[in-house]
């Protein structure tokens, strides 16, 4: 109906969005014969028949080798320009995208081509579309530490291109106390702090990402209605959570997007926001997380608009962006 019509116009902020989950099909496999690489699917279809999830490891397992076709800066802006024409076709005027350096660097890709390439798609997307994107340098949380810190050295030398730290990767078992030393390095240098918890991990994941990591939002959190005080806490520091509904659904976090708490959530006062984590991974873009939702929960149009709004409140807009946008 005209909401729906609406909704897919709507400008949004995307803040939950992993630039390699944008990995489509078509793209891995022109760029696995581009560079010679072997994948085990044969086309299309048998890329995405693998697409059957049943946990977030399950699809990391994937994930993890469809980077693995990623080898130079031309990749990497072919990857993001893509995303970011796609973006903008569903309404997105702001794009706060992760990166996950450690999963190239490990495969001996130079950070420099990583920078290269997402820089010049991110100009592309301002001068071209309209669209303002920011790159937040995400830490493999099933890594160690030390690894964490050495990699945030070592984007220095490009520390204008990205204006925060995330973590993300396997939750259960890498709570986020293992990466206090890393946040407090990232806080001193003035970059913003955000974190996956209570995605499949518990309600204390999210304490410690607010507590000893100090973050400013938590990506998913989805887990916090298990613990009413936390809740309260969250609606009371009005902390966004980034939520990606269909990305819940695929992994099996809820078995489909009616049974989603978002709704409960946003009852409770929280700043909700919904984005698409992987999306071609998981199904679909940010237009059809938030129609889907919509619709699924039977959210009207007030609880839409809230939605669309408080992730222009969540986003990390320096003022020139701000005036640009709102
Ligand atoms: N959770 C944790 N790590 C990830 C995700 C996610 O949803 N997507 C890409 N890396
Ligand atoms: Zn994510």
């Amino acid at each position: 109906g005209r909401l729906v019509e609406l909704l897919k116009r709507a400008p949004k902020a995307e803040l939950h969005l992993h630039i390699e989950g944008t990995l489509e099909p078509e793209m891995m496999l022109a760029l696995a014969r581009r560079h010679g690489v072997a994948l085990p699917y044969a086309d299309v279809e048998a890329v995405r028949a693998a697409y059957a999830f049943t946990s977030l490891q399950s699809f990391l397992d994937l994930y993890y080798a469809g980077a693995g076709v990623l080898r130079d800066a031309q990749d990497f802006h072919d990857l993001a320009w893509a995303y970011f024409q796609r973006a903008a076709a569903d309404g997105v005027v702001h794009a706060e995208c992760f990166f996950d350096p450690q999963t190239h660097t490990a495969r001996g890709v130079p950070l420099a081509a990583v920078f290269e390439g997402l820089v010049a798609a991110q100009r592309r997307a301002e001068t071209e579309l309209g669209l303002t994107a920011r790159w937040i340098l995400c830490v493999l949380r099933h890594l160690s530490e030390d690894e964490a810190l050495a990699t945030l050295e070592a984007a220095l030398p490009w520390r204008e291109h990205f204006i925060g730290l995330g973590l993300d990767s396997s939750e259960l078992g890498h709570p986020p106390s293992k990466f206090q030393r890393v946040f407090a390095r990232a806080r001193a240098l003035g970059l913003h702090v955000v974190a996956h918890a209570g995605e499949e991990g518990p309600p204390d994941y999210i304490r410690q990402a607010l507590d000893l990591l100090q973050v400013q939002r938590i990506d998913h959190g989805v887990q916090a209605v298990h613990d009413a005080a936390l809740l309260q806490r969250l609606a009371r520091e009005r902390v966004p959570l980034t939520v990606c509904p269909l990305s819940n659904v695929r992994l099996c976090v809820f078995p489909d997007l009616a049974s989603h708490n978002l709704r409960t959530l946003l009852d409770a006062g929280l700043c909700v926001t919904v984005n698409s984590d992987d999306p071609a991974y998981f199904g679909g873009y940010v237009a059809d997380n938030l129609v889907q939702t919509v619709q699924a929960l039977g959210l009207d149009a007030r609880a839409a608009w809230r939605l669309l709004a408080n992730g222009f409140e969540a986003a990390f807009l320096d003022d020139a962006t701000r005036a640009r946008h709102l």
